[in-house]
């Protein structure tokens, strides 16, 4: 994606952002780069110079879309969203995910043909200013030392993704090359990405904080360990550093998004051990 293109979706989604927002700049930058090479479209609408809707074809089948409910022609812009979508995708089903209360796209998407499908869904999850303001302090877990990341520490940090990520039998796409790109890319910040490293050195758990300062909302996204460092309170330290650290830096809530069905529950105990309390739901649409 281009860096214009990232810049005008992250806008958007910085000024138009709320509680039911599907979209955080930060996340936006973590999905755009986090791997090397990706064949996806972005088209922006533009209305007296201020981005009013976008559509992301993040993968030919794949769209993600954000639109300014607050525009006189919002329902205008999403349907010429879906319209560029459609006209440009393959044959076969096509998929996106929104909001569940985000009855605009929700209705717009229907007229298109787009239907509500059974799938894994994420549940998005605040931490209000007050429990920020109070977050509990970093815990010591004996044997691992806590610290942010530096500059040129794209190889040791990818790794430690990719420890935590990389299934049995598959390879995670984060590569140093990667990463080294999306340190550079906005509102990327090296203080907000903490690692834990273990008594021989090696990088075993990871936490990425984005801080959108317009709004003053702190991302986490992603968190990782190593399986043979897991259920140490790992996860639960770097994530707590990672958020101190953005408070620091002037967060004022704190974001982030696991899964919210039963398939997947780790991380979901994770964040609500941290205080986290869930908010609204996502919901995949297929168009057979
Ligand atoms: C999710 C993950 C980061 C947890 O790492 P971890 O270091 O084992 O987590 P912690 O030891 O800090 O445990 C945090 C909480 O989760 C609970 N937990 C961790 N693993 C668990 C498991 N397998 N089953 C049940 N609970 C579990 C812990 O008991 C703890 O709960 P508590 O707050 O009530 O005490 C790790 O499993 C992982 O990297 N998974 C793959 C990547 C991923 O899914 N990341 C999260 C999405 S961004």
């Amino acid at each position: 994606m281009r860096d214009d293109d990232l810049h005008a979706m992250q806008a958007l989604a910085s000024r138009t952002w709320s509680r039911t927002a599907r979209h955080h700049p930060g996340q936006l930058a973590w999905s755009s780069r986090y791997a090397e090479a990706t064949s996806d479209v972005v088209r922006t609408w533009v209305e007296g110079g201020e981005v009013v809707g976008w559509g992301w074809a993040e993968e030919p089948d794949w769209l993600e879309l954000c639109v300014d409910g607050a525009h006189v022609y919002a329902t205008d812009v999403a349907r010429e969203i879906v319209a560029w979508f459609v006209d440009r995708a393959p044959e076969g089903p096509t998929r996106t995910m929104v909001m569940a209360s985000d009855h605009l796209a929700l209705t717009v998407l229907g007229e298109a043909g787009f239907v509500p499908e059974k799938a894994p869904w994420f549940t998005h999850h605040h931490l209000g200013p007050a429990d920020l303001a109070r977050l509990r302090p970093v815990p010591d877990v004996p044997g691992y030392r806590l610290r942010a990341v530096r500059e040129g520490e794209a190889a040791p940090r990818s790794a430690c993704h990719r420890a935590a990520w990389t299934p049995p039998g598959g390879t995670s796409r984060v590569s140093t090359v990667a990463y080294d790109a999306l340190m550079g890319t906005e509102p990327y910040r090296a203080d907000l990405d903490w690692v834990a490293i273990g008594p021989d050195g090696a990088w075993v758990a990871s936490c990425l904080v984005w801080l959108d300062v317009a709004t003053g909302v702190a991302l986490i996204e992603p968190v990782g360990c190593a399986p043979g460092h897991r259920r140490r309170g790992l996860a639960a330290a770097v994530s707590l550093a990672a958020m101190h650290a953005a408070r620091a830096a002037g967060a004022t809530e704190a974001l982030v998004c696991p899964r919210g069905d039963q398939d997947y529950p780790v991380p979901r105990v994770l964040y609500r051990g941290l205080g986290f309390e869930p908010g609204e739901r996502t919901v995949t649409l297929v168009r057979e």
